[in-house]
């Protein structure tokens, strides 16, 4: 009786523990059904994309590969940047006025939380309102309470705080500005402490010339980069006019015809060499949160490479989208990391790029995982084929399944021995 009490419990106690590696602690690679129980790792969400008929939940990605970690040291214009398209257009907020908004919103989550998942360029729209700077999205440069999300100060603040906790990440804002009010971006900016980051107007490349290397610019601590929509605001300020360094394609529906890449009115044609920087739009006129896991995948990569073509093969600094998060497989952040890889090193995406390598030679993952140790009697001559443009994370979700089902295997025979005992 006790014997079998011992081992009783004890076979519990591996079921558990079973149930466990099988359910609590294990973690999901991009691709991999997800769910309440089957929680994905860190850096991807469990979502569907029903817009593309895709109604399985599975990990998808939120975070690209930070390119100045993978590949070190270029000028700031040798990498692409995910960005986010009114940025501060929460889905759900209220108005900090205490009014509802009847605006669109274009993300589902905070600035903070946008730089933590590797946003790095931010498009804000500024208004003077109620004595202050505020965050709108609203019509004819007039700001209203159903307009109004909240005062710039406190996302700047979350910005400068970010800036401060992470001493070598360089953040981007994109100001559309409708601030009259003498000084009002300069005020701001000091209030909220991002002045002393400012990197310097005096020091942004005028004639197509690359930009000071990202150690230059974390070294001198000149680390946030800001660009306004209003050009007066250059010599009254020093805050740089946007289109004196950026080509930029036609924001909404206009830019999201498949094969043409137009620039916006305000921006030079996408092929004007002395603007070193390239900013790609990628999001309609209205804003719609379920259509955008399509937008951002398949077609935001085509038009990457349409864009690319366009700015006399390019590719583009910035990507900006709406609801970033949303995609099926891998979105904004495989955009982002695909045109890094070709910035940064010449590979079809920034996960292949080597250590020191010289430009064009890549580490491409073989297309199937290895084969598990008791099978790999094959003679290999290391032919695998090579996969050439596909998500680099695909590498890592093949062999899940397989690891999973060993230590599944490795259980079942525990529990198969202690029914014997
Ligand atoms: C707008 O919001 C402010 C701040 O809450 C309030 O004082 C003002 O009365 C509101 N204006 C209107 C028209 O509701
Ligand atoms: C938003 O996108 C969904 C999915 O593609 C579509 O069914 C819906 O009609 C769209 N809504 C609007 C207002 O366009
Ligand atoms: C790459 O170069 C850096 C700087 O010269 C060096 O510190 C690092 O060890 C090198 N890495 C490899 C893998 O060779």
């Amino acid at each position: 009786m006790k014997s079998s009490h011992y081992v009783g419990n004890l076979r519990t106690q591996v079921t558990v523990i079973a149930v466990c590696l099988v359910a609590c602690c294990s973690s999901l690679k991009i691709g991999e059904t997800c769910g309440s129980e089957n929680k994905c790792d860190a850096g991807l969400k469990c979502d569907t994309c029903p817009a593309n008929g895709n109604t399985r939940s599975r990990c998808t990605r939120i975070q690209p590969i930070g390119p100045t970690s993978k590949v070190k040291g270029l000028p700031f214009n040798r990498y692409t940047w995910l960005t986010t398209h009114n940025s501060f257009a929460l889905a759900g907020a209220k108005s900090a006025t205490g009014s509802f908004l009847v605006t669109p919103m274009n993300q589902e989550d905070t600035v903070a939380n946008q730089l933590n998942n590797g946003v790095r360029g931010l498009m804000l729209d500024m208004y003077d309102f109620l004595n202050d700077i505020w965050l709108c999205h609203s019509a004819q440069g007039q700001c209203y309470n159903f307009t109004a999300f909240q005062p710039a100060i406190n996302v700047l603040k979350d910005i400068q705080a970010f800036l401060e906790k992470n001493p070598s990440e360089i953040v981007t804002i994109f100001i559309e500005d409708y601030v009259k009010s003498p000084q009002g971006l300069t005020k701001v900016f000091q209030a909220s402490g991002l002045s002393k980051y400012m990197f310097p107007v005096s020091r942004m490349p005028k004639n197509g010339e690359d930009w000071p290397t990202v150690d230059d610019m974390v070294q001198k601590n000149q680390r946030l980069v800001v660009f306004t929509s209003k050009a007066s605001k250059e010599s009254s300020e020093g805050i740089a006019y946007e289109w004196r360094y950026v080509v930029e394609n036609q924001y909404g529906d206009g830019g999201m015809k498949a094969g043409s890449c137009p620039n916006r009115a305000e921006s030079p044609s996408m092929n004007t060499k002395s603007r070193s920087l390239v900013l790609v739009n990628y999001f309609r006129d209205t804003p719609n949160r379920s259509q955008s896991c399509a937008d951002n995948s398949a077609p935001l990569i085509s038009m990457i490479k349409t864009c690319r073509e366009a700015a006399g093969k390019r590719w583009p600094n910035f990507i900006a989208v709406d609801y970033y998060v949303r995609n099926d497989g891998g979105g904004a952040p495989e955009a982002v990391d695909e045109a890094n890889g070709h910035l940064t090193c010449g590979c079809d995406n920034i996960a292949y790029c080597k250590e020191n390598a010289t430009f064009g030679t890549c580490d491409v993952p073989p297309i199937s995982p290895p084969p598990p140790a008791a099978a790999t009697a094959t003679p290999s001559g290391g032919n695998q084929p090579a996969q050439s443009s596909s998500s680099p994370a695909s590498s890592g979700y093949m062999d899940r399944p397989a690891n999973l089902l060993q230590s599944v295997g490795t259980i079942v025979a525990a529990i198969t021995f202690l029914t014997w005992l």
